[in-house]
């Protein structure tokens, strides 16, 4: 049984497809870096046994992301993961439209784009979409990126409540990660503000969470903590507090 992992050729997005491939199945692993992607095809392949399909797409394209849905259709993915994404810390007002609009395209309308033709596509299956826990909060300095991630939980969330209400037999997870070890600080511009868990901890939790159908996917209980006390935040707290963290950055 075939899982599509996009953003497969670094952090989260490499993890998971690990441990997919460590529960026997076959994968099909998008992202730019084709070398990074036949290295851990390699990897896959020797370690498990598995077959690997690598897919060397970029997802900022629209094209690209219906022509990707067509390719895997002979393989008839039962996951996906649309983990593909980056940010870009720093004032809204200091960076260039089209960078901004390459993020919007690959965060949102990629994600967009591939949740809604797999639902419409896929017989049965799990669907999992990389937010972050950036989007449950307006976060200055990372305004942009915040406002993607808000995006592809209130999206997912949704959808899923409609395919339950609607007795189909797939589900739209979303993983809503806090600050984890990868490539994403050296990509958004940033150091690490605060303590991050390793890739690797964070795909155990998405994988675990997956195949119990969490509808939203909090890596770690620190992020449960934080979730819980934003509700009771003003908005005023919450504003002065991810501003100070991004201003560390
Ligand atoms: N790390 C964190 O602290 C954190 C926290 C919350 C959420 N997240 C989310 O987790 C996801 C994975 O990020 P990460 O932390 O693992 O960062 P990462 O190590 O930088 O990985 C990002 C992945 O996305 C791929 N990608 C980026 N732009 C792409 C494009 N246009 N087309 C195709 N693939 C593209 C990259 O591959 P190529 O460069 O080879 O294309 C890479 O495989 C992202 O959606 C991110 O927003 C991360």
């Amino acid at each position: 049984m075939y899982a599509l992992v996009t953003g497969a050729s670094s952090g989260i997005g490499r993890e998971i497809a690990r441990q997919l491939a460590q529960r026997k199945y076959d994968l099909i692993i998008v992202a730019r870096r084709v070398d990074e992607l036949n290295d851990l095809k390699l990897e896959l392949a020797n370690a498990f046994g598995v077959n690997v399909v690598v897919k060397p797409f970029d997802l900022s394209n629209r094209d690209n992301c219906v022509k990707l849905h067509w390719e895997c259709l002979e393989y008839d993915p039962k996951i996906i993961v649309n983990n593909a994404g980056f940010g870009r810390v720093g004032a809204f007002a200091d960076h260039d439209l089209a960078g901004d609009l390459g993020m919007i395209d690959t965060n949102v309308t990629a994600v967009h784009i591939l949740t809604k033709l797999f639902v419409q596509s896929m017989g049965e299956g799990r669907i999992l979409n990389v937010a972050s826990m950036a989007g449950f909060l307006p976060t200055p300095l990372l305004a942009s990126y915040a406002a993607t991630k808000a995006y592809v939980h209130h999206l997912g969330t949704a959808i899923d409540y409609e395919l339950r209400k609607a007795k189909k037999p797939i589900r739209v997870l979303t993983l809503c990660p806090g600050p984890v070890h990868t490539e994403f600080g050296t990509v958004a511009g940033a150091e690490a503000a605060l303590p991050g868990m390793s890739a690797k901890r964070c795909a155990t939790i998405a994988v675990r969470g997956l195949f119990r159908n969490r509808r939203v996917i909090l890596p770690g209980f620190t992020m449960h903590l934080t979730r819980f006390f934003l509700r009771f935040l003003p908005l005023s707290a919450i504003l002065s507090t991810a501003y100070s963290i991004q201003k560390k950055k």
